[in-house]
């Protein structure tokens, strides 16, 4: 079965109640069942679920979604796993899943040469933990005693100890059958260009299973654990199983934690990594030694959209935390940078200081727009509005422009218009230079024009209108402004009120070369279309995305009171229907 008839075929089969009922002690309220929220901390019943929707959603944190993403997010799946074990559950198998246009042969090919590579890494994991528990083992278990690592976090993490020799594992990975040039090429193996000899490439070190989603360990990590005259650590190179930048320390171990606590803690080192977990920060990820990548940011976002940042508080580290908050931020993430005192990382300060000391940390952390222009005031005073301009034109999600915009205003003490021309003029370049589609933001613009132009064409309409919830998705001023006065004077006397470039519009709106007013009932078709495609979209990411963002300013009432708005405007839409 393919994923799109699976999808239809589950959807159908299962009951989104008796699916969250699982987890969640669900009540009957009226036409909907409600319970206190799986996602976020709560006692008071916000979570509701639509039987016949097959839609789940909670008021207070904005989860939303339907059976795939309910499985997915209380199980810390990802959506392809979470649909891969309900089909599973539900007896259905999906043959056609990983075909993705290529010739059979070759699929089966680059599948088995990952399945071995697989095995490979699974045999080596096995090898290196039982090492660590051997004799020769007994100098890695005094470095593990020095740090201070605990027996379960050992355990957990799959923890083990490649001994100093050149051809243990070569000689394990060769009595087990595996190709040795696979081996090679998954980085486990080295190959000596004198005698062309395999030897292992991880020795005298510590190793640091790296692992899937799925559970499957992909990489490994190694250090030394003595003063010795090597790199401190070394990785697995890419290979067909792993690619740098796209995984992170510690997901497999953390998600449900991340999915729990509705945030991830966001850290550089293996180490600390594994500390954080020890005093039970069990949403602790690492991204592996290198700058965050968008990968990354899309991994995560499957189970939080909240990062909490831990950063060396040194210049090099404020300057890795801003370019990561903007990219967070850019993609409609919320984050919390908090920055270390000078020496520590997040490891040596919970041993010598304790969790206290990181809690009282994150208490004055500051939220991740505000840290941005706290330190571009500090490192670059002069580049603020050219940052601001630049950060507000990759805004990933339309609906987020006007609160940044805003935002970014006052902090940098401009009036929101200067940044809002300069947003328009560097998009206007960079369209004219490489000839891109239509930006998000211009797309908001043809969709407020849109609805303005019918709303002005058959003001008596307006209700109709409201009814759809068309006013809600006006996001430029010029279009609510518009709406506003006509609805407030009515369409005869609204004319008097209206400015010069709003009198331009509305004429050519009502132009002779318009299309004639029969076609009203088209258009308005035509319209309803639009919108009903966009609350569904809505309802499911780019709205909640948005909402997002005052959830984390602390903003709630805002918040609530959109989202409440929001609600009437489905059900009102829903009762028409
Ligand atoms: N790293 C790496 N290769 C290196 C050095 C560092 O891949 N040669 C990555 C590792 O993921 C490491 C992280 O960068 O965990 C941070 O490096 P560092 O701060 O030097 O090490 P710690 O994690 O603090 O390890 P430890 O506390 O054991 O010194
Ligand atoms: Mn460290």
């Amino acid at each position: 079965m393919d994923r799109k008839d699976a999808i239809r075929t589950l959807k159908e089969r299962i009951n989104i109640v008796d699916l969250v009922r699982r987890y969640v002690d669900l009540k009957r309220n009226g036409p909907r069942w409600m319970a206190p929220c799986p996602f976020h901390q709560e006692t008071k019943p916000s979570f509701s679920v639509d039987e016949d929707k097959g839609m789940f959603y909670c008021f207070g944190c904005q989860a939303s979604g339907d059976i795939f993403d309910f499985y997915a997010r209380i199980n810390g799946l990802e959506f392809k796993e979470a649909m891969e074990q309900l089909a599973a559950e539900n007896g259905i198998s999906l043959t056609a899943w990983q075909g993705g246009g290529r010739n059979a042969a070759q699929v089966q090919q680059a599948k088995s040469a990952r399945q071995q590579m697989l095995r490979m890494y699974e045999l080596a994991a096995s090898h290196f933990s039982q090492n660590l528990l051997e004799a020769q083992g007994e100098e890695c278990r005094h470095y593990i005693t020095k740090r201070g690592l605990a027996p379960e976090i050992i355990e957990r993490f799959g923890i083990g100890w490649a001994q100093r020799e050149w051809r243990a594992l070569a000689g394990v990975l060769h009595r087990a059958g595996c190709n040795t040039s696979m081996a090679v090429e998954a980085g486990l193996l080295g190959k000596s260009e004198k005698s062309n000899q395999p030897y292992d490439r991880f020795r005298g070190r510590m190793i640091f299973p790296i692992k899937s989603l799925s559970n499957q360990i992909i990489a490994f990590g190694g250090r030394i654990i003595a003063d010795e005259d090597e790199a401190k650590y070394i990785n697995s190179a890419d290979s067909p199983i792993y690619k740098k930048g796209d995984h992170l320390y510690g997901l497999a171990q953390a998600r449900r934690g991340i999915a729990a606590r509705g945030k991830a803690l966001l850290t550089e080192g293996y180490m600390d990594v594994l500390t954080l977990h020890q005093y039970g920060y069990d949403n602790a990820v690492g991204v592996l030694g290198t700058a965050l990548t968008p990968e990354q940011i899309k991994r995560l976002s499957g189970f939080t959209s909240l990062l909490v940042l831990l950063f060396d508080g040194d210049r090099a580290g404020r300057k890795a935390a801003l370019r990561s908050s903007e990219m967070l931020l850019t993609r409609g993430l919320g984050c919390k940078v908090v920055l270390m005192p000078d020496g520590e990382d997040i490891d040596s300060l919970l041993r010598t200081q304790g969790a206290a000391a990181f809690e009282a940390l994150q208490q004055k952390a500051p939220e991740g727009l505000q840290f941005c222009v706290d330190v571009l005031k500090e490192l670059a005073p002069k580049e603020g509005v050219e940052w601001a301009r630049n950060f507000l034109g990759k805004l990933e999600i339309p609906e987020l422009f006007s609160p940044y915009a805003t935002r970014l205003a006052q902090y940098l003490g401009l009036s929101e218009e200067v940044l809002r021309q300069g947003v328009a003029e560097l998009k206007e370049r960079t369209k004219n230079s490489t000839g891109a589609k239509p930006s998000a933001k211009a797309r908001v613009n043809l969709r407020d024009r849109e609805i303005m132009m019918y709303a002005v064409r058959y003001p008596q309409r307006l209700e109709d209108l409201r009814r759809m919830g068309a006013d809600m998705v006006l996001t430029s001023g010029v279009a609510r402004t518009l709406w506003e006065k006509i609805e407030e004077f009515g369409p005869e006397e609204v004319l008097y009120h209206l400015d010069e470039r709003e009198k331009n519009f509305w004429h050519k709106c009502r132009a002779a070369t318009a299309p004639p007013l029969d076609s009203g009932e088209k258009e308005l078709g035509a319209l309803m279309h639009y919108l009903d495609n966009f609350y569904s979209e809505a309802q499911k990411s780019s709205l909640s995305a948005a909402l997002r963002e005052n959830a984390r300013t602390g903003d709630f009432t805002a918040d609530l009171e959109y989202l409440r708005v929001l609600q009437k405007t489905l059900e009102r839409r829903d009762g028409q229907s």
